[in-house]
This record gives structure tokens, sequence and C-alpha cells, in this order.
């Protein structure tokens, strides 16, 4: 057991160490990394030192009594065998007898190694199998979403992490079918969170979400995500081309694919990139910018032709060009569907048909940009902090 959960420490060190090697870097924590590798790897060698001294011994031992018990026997059957109370025959017999006995002994001590190895293993794979699904499927019970832009209705949710205190608290919103939703807030006010639960990505601790009058719980999972499409704020990007990205194990044709980039007003970025389409995205889209990658997910969601989109903008700061063409591309996703957008820029807001103002978990406001920001409160609070901040240089 002991080598097993070292041996998870070690890969979670080093697995750590590769994937966030920026991280590491740009905060020139290398030396304190290093350190906790080689302790990892130190703990790793004490723990696999020690099951192998104790799988030795036990061998050792095994091979000793056989030795023993062998020797004892040629001993007393020769002294027999001399006194004449055993013939030569039936000493081979013995002898043969004992080997056959005393092997099976040292087999069991290798066996019974391994049947621990085996052991600690079986109770890994219980752990993940007994792992209970956040949400499940209600399946064949479960209904379909009727076609058409969806109307979302949030009822007196309250959502809550397992063990940490209310992150939602007795939300209720209604959206209007083909609205444009922006949603602002503090970091931590809950917004990530709004965009999960209706994606019903986790279910609510309090309240209902229905979707075009329909309890999302009740919701069939296929029809949920054919309907229902969330752009996440750090999209997953696999290292492929752009045209494979947006695919995405489809079999879109390649033209319909590239009619998708027109369609989002992003023909001109797509003609930059060094090879269009088929342009390498890197090991998870490092070759792009966030900004970028985000088209990319934009594309795979125009595609997919959703009835609500979900986008969690990315947090990370995009250049005004790519900004630019985002709010374009979104615009034009956004067309004749139910959009809700947790914002983080100014241009998103100000485009949305109403924003929804979130803080410690409540909606605290509601309504359009223009209104907004014309009355004193959170919402003009956080507008003046954007202009700030982007005077600063900062997005
Ligand atoms: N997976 C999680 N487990 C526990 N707490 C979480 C988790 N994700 C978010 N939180 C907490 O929930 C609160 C709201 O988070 P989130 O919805 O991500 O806010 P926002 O997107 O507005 O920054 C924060 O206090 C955050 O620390
Ligand atoms: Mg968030």
């Amino acid at each position: 057991m002991a080598p097993c959960a070292r041996g998870r420490d070690l890969l979670a060190a080093v697995s750590e160490s590769v994937v966030g090697a920026s991280t590491i870097r740009s905060f020139g924590v290398e030396d304190r990394t290093a350190v906790r590798l080689d302790e990892a790897i130190e703990s790793h060698r004490k723990a696999a030192t020690t099951a192998h001294i104790r799988s030795s011994v036990a061998f050792a031992a095994g091979q000793f009594v056989g030795g023993i018990t062998l020797a004892v026997v040629l001993v007393v059957g020769t002294w027999l065998a001399a006194t004449s109370r055993m013939t030569l025959g039936e000493l081979l017999a013995y002898l043969f007898l004992v080997g056959l006995f005393t092997q099976p002994v040292q087999q069991a001590t290798e066996i019974l190694n391994e049947l621990q190895n085996a052991v600690a293993g079986w109770r890994r794979v219980l752990e993940v199998v007994d792992t209970p699904a956040d949400v499940a499927d209600p399946g064949p019970d479960g209904v379909d979403l009727p076609r058409g832009p969806i109307t979302v209705d949030f009822v007196g949710v309250g959502f809550a992490y397992p063990g940490g205190p209310p992150v939602l608290r007795d939300v209720t919103e209604y959206v209007a079918p083909r609205s444009r939703i922006a949603v602002v807030g503090e970091t931590g006010s809950g917004k990530s969170t709004f965009a999960k639960l209706l994606t019903r990505l986790m279910d609510p601790t309090s309240g209902i979400i229905r979707l075009d009058g329909v309890d999302v719980r009740t919701v069939r999972f296929a029809s949920l995500r054919a309907r229902v499409v969330m752009v996440p704020q750090e999209g997953f990007l696999f290292d492929d081309t752009v045209l494979s990205n947006v695919r995405f194990g489809t079999d879109i044709p390649r033209e319909d694919v590239a009619s998708a980039f027109t369609d989002l007003g992003l023909d001109a970025w797509l003609q930059g990139l060094p090879a269009g389409l088929d342009t390498p995205v890197g090991q998870r889209g490092e070759s792009l910018s966030a900004g970028e990658r985000q088209l990319v997910a934009l594309a795979r969601a125009y595609l997919a032709a959703p009835d609500l989109l979900v986008l969690d903008e990315a947090t990370s700061a995009v250049d005004p060009a790519t900004e630019v063409r985002i709010q374009r591309a979104l615009d034009s996703l956004s067309r004749g569907r139910t959009s809700i957008a947790i914002a983080h820029r100014i241009s998103t807001a100000e485009a949305a048909d109403e924003v929804l103002v979130m803080d410690r978990g409540r909606v605290v406001q509601r309504g359009p940009h223009s209104r907004l920001i014309a009355q004193p409160g959170p919402y003009a609070a956080l507008h003046a902090s954007w202009i700030a901040n982007q005077q600063a240089g900062v997005t």
C-alpha cells in the first residue's frame, strides 16, 4: 500500500512541475519546486526500499526453510539408510517429495507479495469506480427540450460546494428567449458557478432551474448537450490543427468549418495564421493566445448550433484586436439565440441587452448597461474600476 500511495504523490509532483512549468517559471519558484520534487522522490525511494527489503526477507526466509528441511531429511535419511531401517530408494523418494513440498512454500511467499500489490491496485480501482457522479442522466425517462430559443428560469436557487459555504443564495431570475445577457461581478462572486448550474455540470443545493419551463434535472443529457453549449473560460485544445480542433471528433466538412469562420467575421484572422485552417495549435493550444483559443472555441460552438449559448470569457489579458474579433464573433453567434456571457470586458457588457450584477452569490442589480451606468451602485463601481484598469494598461 505505502509504495503505491507514495508513487501517486511522486506522479502528482512530477506532472504538476511539467504542466505548471510556465507558472513556476513566471513566479520564479523553480527552487521550491525542485525541493518538493526531491522530497517526493526521496519519500518514494524510502517506501520502495522498505517494500523490497520486506519481500526479499520473505523470499530468503522461504529459501532458508526449504534448505533446512532438505538438509534435515538428508541427514536423518542417510542415518536411517546407514542403519538399514530405510532403503536407498525410499530415501530418494523422500528427497523428491520434500522438493515437491518446499517449492510451493517458496512460491507462496512470492505470490503473497504479488497479492499485496494487486490488493492495493484493486482498492484504487474501487475508489474510482465508487466515486458517485455529481449529476445523473435521467436517460430514457428524461424529456427532450423543444427546439427554438430557450427561456431560462432560476427559482430560489442556492448552491454550496461540498463542505463549503453558500456560493449562490436565493437566485431568482428569468431570461427571455433571444435575449443577450452579460453576467458581471467581482472574482468569487459566483459567476462561473451560475454558468455551471445552467449547463448542469452540477445541480443546485436548493431551488429549481428551468429551461423552456422544464426542470433541467429531467432533461436527457443528449438533448441538453445538443441545445445548450458552453464555451468555457479556458477551452481545451488538442495538439492538432485549427480544423481538427473545430471539428472535435465530428466529420463536419472542411468548407463548413471555413464558412463558420466567415460567418463569425474571423476570415481575416484565419488568413493571417501561417497555414490557415491547417495551422497546428501546439500542445494544449499554446501557439495561440488565450483570446485566439476562444475564437476557435466560438467556431466550434457556432457549428454546434445551440439554442442557448453560455460563454465564460477568458480572464487573461486579450489584445485589443482579438477583443474586437471576439466581440464580433460573439455578436454573430448570439444572434437569434439566448445567450448568457460571463463578462470580464466592458465591450461584452455594453453589447448585451441586459447586465446581471452578482455580488457574494446574489444578483444585486439587473438592467441594460446604459441604465445601470447612470445610477450609483455596484455596477457603476465595477465599471469605474474596469476603466481605471484599462487606462493603467491592464485588461
Ligand atoms: N470547485 C470548487 N470547490 C470549492 N469552492 C469553489 C469551487 N469553485 C469555486 N469555488 C468557490 O465558490 C465561489 C464562487 O466561485 P466562482 O463561481 O468561480 O466565482 P467567479 O466566477 O465569479 O469568480 C468562490 O468563493 C470560490 O472560491
Ligand atoms: Mg469565473
